[in-house]
């Protein structure tokens, strides 16, 4: 299978799961449940399911094992996005061209929303009856600590700390390692422990795969916020500048940041050399977090 069919058959799989986890717009509380729904089916890439299900096929998975982890690190990341654009934080009006959910709702429903899309991804986690309740219950506990102070949210303070700041190469590596590595790589953890005789030395090798092409992705999206015009990019180009946030063009040069992403890249391939054919969709993966426009 081609990548692009890979990511699109992946995208409509979590599609069809994130629909049925999700409770209805008609449900009480409404306002909740909808803006719930606007901030995940809005047009998301999905790398982050894909993830999960490309780390399952390498190891010979394909399953619906994957959908519960694919769904859950997914609730996460929208999760993410909608905190992300609250005025307290970038202050965005838009996000994949269409009104942020604080613009769409109100700030408290976005406030509220974060919330109950953070704790419906640990909800399914462990209600989840394909894997044992151990693996389960790590599942639980890896994607809690990708998430919260020495992961995700802990590199949303640091970068909002550095508003204004100039951080060196070792501390902007730190943000982008916390802020979207730390979920990236929980994807490929979590996909892999879907597979109950997973090794950790295959775990340490996928581990180092997803911290490469963590920070690459992160390296692509400051790249992005220069390069691309509003219209791809939905949202306003050149945000991080407006609201002074370092970036790895800031230091390196517009160039230099998209040498070191194509460099994390080629490292994160190497630590697949070891896989078979069955590992493409993740080296695919790898190639179009540098390659894509948006
Ligand atoms: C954007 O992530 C925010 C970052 C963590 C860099 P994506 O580029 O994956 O966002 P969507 O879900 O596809 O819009
Ligand atoms: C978002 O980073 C990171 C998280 C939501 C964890 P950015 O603030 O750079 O993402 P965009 O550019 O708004 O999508
Ligand atoms: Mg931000
Ligand atoms: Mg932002
Ligand atoms: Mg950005």
């Amino acid at each position: 299978m081609s990548f692009p069919a890979f990511l699109e058959q992946s995208c409509a799989r979590v599609n069809g799961a994130l629909e049925a986890v999700l409770p209805t717009g008609e449900i009480l509380p409404v306002v909740l449940h909808q803006a719930m729904r606007y901030a995940v089916f809005n047009g998301g890439k999905r790398i982050r399911p894909t993830l999960v299900y490309a780390t399952g096929a390498a190891l010979g998975e394909s399953g619906p094992v994957l959908d519960t982890p694919a769904c859950a690190v997914e609730l996460i990341h929208a999760y993410s996005l909608v905190h992300d654009d609250l005025p307290a934080m970038d202050n965005d009006d838009l996000r994949r061209g269409k009104p942020t959910c604080h613009r769409a709702f109100d700030e408290a429903t976005a406030i509220l929303t974060g919330d109950a899309l953070q704790t419906l991804a640990f909800q399914i986690l462990a209600n989840q009856e394909q894997v044992d309740a151990p693996r389960a219950l790590r599942m639980v506990a890896e994607l809690a600590r990708a998430s919260g102070s020495r992961g995700m949210a802990g590199g949303q303070a640091i970068d909002l700390a550095a508003v204004g700041h100039e951080l060196d190469l070792a501390e902007l590596e730190n943000m982008h390692i916390h802020k979207t590595g730390a979920l990236i790589r929980a994807c490929v953890r979590l996909g892999a422990l879907c597979i109950p005789e997973v090794t950790e030395d295959t775990l340490g090798q996928l581990d180092h795969y997803a911290k490469c092409i963590g920070l690459a992705f992160q390296i692509q999206d400051d790249v992005l916020d220069v390069t691309a015009d509003t219209e791809t990019l939905g949202k306003p180009q050149g945000s991080d500048a407006r609201q002074d946030k370092p970036t790895y063009p800031d230091l390196l040069g517009l160039d230099g940041a998209r040498e070191l992403a194509r460099e994390l890249v080629d490292d994160a391939l190497t630590r697949l050399t070891d896989f078979d054919a069955q590992a493409d969709p993740l080296r695919a993966l790898a190639r179009y977090i540098v390659e894509r426009g948006h």
